[in-house]
């Protein structure tokens, strides 16, 4: 019998601990209430919520997790390393031999910096743009993710309208809206930040068209402005580059973060020549951007996705469970809208407006051991082995069954 008793009390008691609750999009309030919210065990692609529910995992810590959760190889790395040394005064060599290995495995990239989030990356790319081109105005596709700082937080209370000026917005794959916004910085562009594919929540997912992308490369380029890629979510689950180099199009600066140590903290900014300098001028860093243990996984995370031909094997689980789920859908009368790469899917019911039907599919996966997100795209990872989808897809046929009954 499925129940969340426990995790209602957690929940309970994180209101009062915490400001509001959990925050961020990892907060309850952002799923369906019977959605779990706290876990205490993770393994491979399995996860454990605090009553003991056990589910196969489609979300990988938004992402963090790309070879599993507590993948031995990079786990041992991180605690050989921790033993050693990890926070301390100064880096360890493994910071400068980790930036010389991306400095070469990315085509784009002369130089890297180590930060610990998402944000951090931005951030850096966009400080960076501006310092070394002398100028401010930033293009950033409209309803797409930066992170949370007070320049890009899509909840924008607590920050002054000064943090958000100089920035103005186009449409995603939309050359001429790219292009209206170009004109209209004028003399004034320092960068366009662009995510590798449109990964919004609660739309429709899009591929860039190779038209977009190189006019994105084209406009940065005549206006000697930085083509910033940001590719905290997408990184490593395509290529072992910036995942534009799929397409054949290098950003100048290109931030990452999520995947790239496997569930260890860290971010990485990587950028041309052409940027050194405003990146050399730059003042950032912070108390634990030089712990080694991060280091260590991401160079583990890095020889496992070479060996073990990880991307291939992501994608593989994600065609088949994507495949699996339209068979299900149709046979139950629903019409499902998959978008974005299967690596990284959207998974959107027709008919839906509201994410209702959405909601309560993902709801009754979840009691039924399989963690679906209904409206952000979710993640595979390398730990999702054929018996493992197959096992989902078992389960949420019953999803389908019940979904039936209660809209069909
Ligand atoms: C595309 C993108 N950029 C930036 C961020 C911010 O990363 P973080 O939450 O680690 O600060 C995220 C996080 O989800 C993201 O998906």
């Amino acid at each position: 019998m499925y129940k969340l008793d426990n995790d209602f009390t957690l929940r309970e008691r994180a209101l009062k601990a915490f400001p509001n609750g959990v925050y961020g999009h990892q907060a309850s309030g952002s799923l369906s209430p019977n959605h779990p919210q706290f876990f205490s065990r993770a393994r491979g692609c399995r996860l454990w919520d605090s009553d003991g529910n056990e589910y196969i995992d489609f979300m990988c810590g938004y992402g963090t997790n790309l070879l599993g959760y507590g993948h031995p190889r990079v786990d041992d790395a991180a605690a050989r390393q921790q033993r050693q040394i990890d926070c301390a005064t100064g880096p360890s060599p493994l910071m400068l031999e980790l930036a010389e290995m991306y400095n070469d495995k990315l085509a784009h990239a002369d130089w890297t910096i180590f930060a610990k989030n998402g944000t951090d990356a931005t951030t850096i790319c966009v400080m960076t743009a501006r310092a070394q081109t002398g100028k401010n105005t930033i293009l950033i596709a409209d309803g797409a993710y930066h992170g949370s700082g007070p320049w890009c937080t899509p909840g924008p209370v607590g920050v002054t309208p000064g943090d958000r000026d100089h920035q103005i917005s186009y449409d995603y794959n939309d050359v001429s809206s790219l292009r209206a916004a170009v004109e209209q910085a004028g003399n004034d562009l320092a960068a366009i930040i662009v995510s590798p594919f449109k990964h919004d929540v609660f739309v429709d997912q899009e591929w860039p068209t190779d038209e977009f992308a190189k006019a994105a490369r084209a406009l940065c380029d005549e206006n000697n402005a930085a083509l910033i890629l940001d590719d905290v979510r997408c990184a490593f689950r395509f290529v072992l580059g910036s995942t534009w180099e799929a397409i054949g199009v290098l950003p100048d600066l290109c931030a990452m973060s999520k995947s790239v140590a496997n569930g260890y903290s860290l971010a990485v900014v990587s950028g041309n020549d052409k940027f050194r300098e405003g990146a050399g001028q730059i003042y950032t860093t912070g108390s634990f951007w030089f712990a080694a243990t991060s280091f260590a996984a991401a160079m583990e995370t890095i020889s496992v996705i070479e060996e073990e031909d990880s991307i291939a094997a992501i994608k593989a689980a994600g065609d088949t469970l994507r495949k699996g789920l339209d068979e299900q859908a149709s046979a139950y009368g629903f019409s499902l809208r998959q978008t974005g790469p299967s690596q990284m899917p959207l998974v959107l019911i027709d008919d839906d407006p509201m994410w209702e039907k959405n909601n309560f599919f993902c709801n009754e996966a979840a009691q039924r051991g399989v963690y679906m997100h209904p409206w952000h795209n979710m993640f595979l990872c390398a730990a999702h082995r054929e018996a493992d989808i197959a096992e989902a897809l078992e389960n949420t046929d019953g999803a389908f069954k019940a979904l039936k009954k209660q809209f069909g």
